[in-house]
């Protein structure tokens, strides 16, 4: 075996406004709500409601924001006995700097997941995501443990369908921690060449090579795009891309002919290890 540790699926589960059509199928998933472990207190999400109400409790805005596929986290507040519930069409994710203090008030990310489509995200005060038992659904490693693999690994890759497949190279990506380093690196990435070892996307190849990366902290998971003519020397936009499309740990744009993509419930899974 090439890598031996795994990170497993670190992956994650807002939506983003390009998911509105995918909803329409009925295709939306949703985590088990947590009043208090999901709630940030004294926190509200400014400038992005599109909906607010009197309710009763925290659980009834949850199930407002989990019927609506336009709501990506909600703000809770109490004030003289009124309970307020306002849905907002973007979460702290997509919109950090909006994140403000309010006290009484609490907010809510929706931890929604679209069947498949799992942003992958390694931010250093991100928390981890089922403890201590692995599963390919939803599964974030705890920080330290990701440093500690880190220390003692050389390289990263990511596969599609891991779980179903095996390690197949179709729709493959490997890179050395030396190159790209995604565990310790600050996520500041927006359509950058990145050098990879290996690329393969619906069987277009390049070794040792660069290919158009975008990692940003708050604005972009981890991911390629191939979707559009670039500088980089993996330049497939011309062969069976579609426009703007994403590869690898994002989802807003997808191709069926990707692996990572090509049913709803396909993930993409990020490893690290050794040779
Ligand atoms: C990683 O390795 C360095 C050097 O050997 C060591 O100082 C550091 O404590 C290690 N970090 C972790 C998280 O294991
Ligand atoms: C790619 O780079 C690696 C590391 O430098 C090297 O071992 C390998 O032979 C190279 N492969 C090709 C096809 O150039």
């Amino acid at each position: 075996m090439f890598f031996i540790h795994f990170i497993t699926n670190l992956q994650i589960f807002w939506t983003f406004t390009e998911a509105i059509s995918n909803c329409d199928t009925g295709f939306c998933q949703t985590y088990p709500f947590d009043t208090y472990g999901d709630a940030l207190q004294d926190k509200e999400l400014v400038g992005h409601v599109f909906h607010s109400s009197v309710i009763s409790n925290p659980v009834q805005c949850y199930m407002l924001c989990k019927d609506d596929c336009r709501c990506l986290s909600f703000n809770y507040k109490e004030n003289n006995d009124v309970k307020y519930c306002e849905l907002n069409e973007a979460s702290h994710f997509t919109h950090d700097s909006f994140h403000k203090s309010s006290v009484g008030s609490r907010y809510y990310n929706l931890r929604r997941f679209l069947h498949g489509k799992k942003d992958i995200v390694l931010y250093d005060d991100y928390q981890a995501i089922s403890g201590d038992a692995p599963n390919w659904h939803a599964y974030l490693i705890k920080r330290p443990y990701l440093l500690w693999l880190r220390n003692s690994s050389t390289h990263w890759r990511a596969t599609c369908r891991y779980n179903t497949d095996g390690t197949v190279y179709t729709d493959y990506l490997r890179a050395s921690l030396e190159d790209f380093d995604i565990i310790i690196d600050q996520p500041t990435m927006t359509d950058v060449c990145r050098p990879y070892e290996y690329v393969n996307i619906r069987g277009n190849e390049c070794v040792n090579c660069t290919a158009r990366t975008w990692y940003k902290k708050g604005d972009y998971p981890l991911h390629i795009d191939s979707g559009k003519q670039n500088d980089c020397d993996f330049d497939e936009h011309s062969k069976d891309a579609v426009s703007s499309e994403d590869n690898f740990g994002y989802y807003s744009k997808i191709n069926s002919k990707f692996r990572c993509t090509s049913s709803d419930s396909d993930t993409t899974q990020l490893w690290i290890g050794g040779k």
